[in-house]
């Protein structure tokens, strides 16, 4: 298995860096326009394990849009779904199909962060907004990014309520046990030809992120669907954005092939962390989501020699990992298990990756030929190789 050496961590620049314009604490929540935010809760929470966690409707006062929230551990999802016909949410869904609109992220002054990021350059999308009821107030701001994507930055330290003004607590007398997945470890966005560098700029100039780690085209081998890759971070390394292009390889990118489909740039994957891949795999499995084909035998005989090279020895057994598909990577503080989704649309657009660091603070790059021969083959099937 031919490793990717050359990776530029950047960390001292993040530890030195300059005085952080915009300290986040955290993805607040992730919200998704879909067509039918019932039907969609319902199986993140059968499937993935989430539990109802909040609500807004018709019931709740709610004409325009339905919202139910979903939470497992640290990591929120929102599913919203225009009531009629004339709401601008619609273009978004017959675009895009069902994706995410909003990564939002968790600060302590909305009105700063909006202040900052926009004389910075970036485009509103909301301004500063005071949302109350019984239980405080929120304030919210947005920015837009790429595609039709937007960060919106939420204020809450003075609300006690369930989630956000206007929202209910969300009963339901169906729980599934959760799966372990705990909080968001990195969410990627896909983007056009020649535009990495456009948005790695974005979020060095407007967001004050740092470019972490970068693989380009010739690290990223030209046999197989071929993308460039640069990992922006946060000052504190909570947020990690990697944003991928697509690049000329022998057959056709699987970024290009997201961006047909999604007609446009937008997030390709959100990757969700685990204290213990294999139970949540184990489950996940069991209910019904459906992960990229299992690397053949030479990927699982070539694993322990990955690992004595950095001086790192696997506590889980290989057998199981082998059984339920878990890809292995080490580099020098240590490895990581990661698996991958087939994608969670009707359209081969958004997906998810489970991951578990073993002190590595990588992306998988080891992997990349066993992930992208998967992906090659349901590309086949989907006939746009
Ligand atoms: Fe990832």
């Amino acid at each position: 298995m031919k490793e990717i050496k050359n990776v530029n961590y950047g960390l001292e620049k993040i530890f030195k860096g300059a005085k952080d314009f915009l300290p986040l604490l955290g993805t607040d929540y992730i919200e998704f326009y879909v067509g039918n935010a019932k039907q969609a809760a319902y199986y993140y929470k059968s499937a993935f394990g989430f539990q109802s966690y909040a609500y807004k409707g018709l019931e709740t006062g709610s004409r325009e849009v339905t919202s139910y929230v979903l939470k497992q551990d640290k990591i929120r999802i929102v599913l919203t779904t225009p009531l009629s016909s004339k709401s601008s949410i619609n273009n978004h869904i017959v675009k895009h199909g069902d994706g995410v609109k909003v990564i939002a992220l968790w600060v302590d002054d909305a009105t700063r962060s909006w202040q900052e990021t926009t004389k910075r350059g970036a485009k509103s999308y909301m301004q500063p907004t005071v949302e109350k009821d019984e239980f405080g107030f929120v304030v919210r701001s947005g920015i837009h990014t790429y595609g039709d994507t937007v960060h919106v930055f939420v204020e809450r330290k003075n609300y006690d309520g369930v989630f956000l003004p206007g929202f209910i607590k969300w009963e339901s007398d169906y729980n599934p046990e959760s799966t372990g997945l705990k909080y968001i470890d990195h969410m990627v966005g896909n983007v056009g030809w020649n535009e990495m560098n456009k948005w790695v700029k974005f979020y060095e100039d407007v967001m004050g992120f740092v470019n972490f780690l970068s693989f380009d085209d010739k690290q990223i081998t030209t046999e197989y669907s071929a993308l460039m890759s640069k990992v922006m971070s946060n000052g504190n390394g909570r947020i990690k954005f990697p944003i991928n292009e697509p690049a000329e390889g022998k057959k056709k990118s699987q970024i290009e092939e997201y961006l047909d489909f999604y007609e446009g740039p937008g997030a390709q994957h959100i990757a969700v962390a685990t204290d213990d891949i294999i139970n949540t795999v184990a489950m996940l499995r069991s209910r019904g989501v459906e992960f990229l084909s299992i690397p053949p035998e030479e990927y699982y005989s070539a694993v322990p020699l990955r690992l004595e090279k950095h001086n790192h020895k696997l506590n889980e057994d290989i057998d199981t990992l082998k059984k339920l598909g878990i890809l292995i990577d080490a580099d020098e503080e240590g490895y990581l298990l990661q698996i991958f989704t087939k994608p969670v649309e009707d359209r081969p657009t958004l997906f998810f990756e489970i991951i578990q660091r073993m002190g590595a603070r990588g992306f998988g790059a080891g992997n990349f030929k066993a992930l992208f021969e998967a992906i090659e083959r349901e590309q086949l099937k989907r006939g746009t190789l």
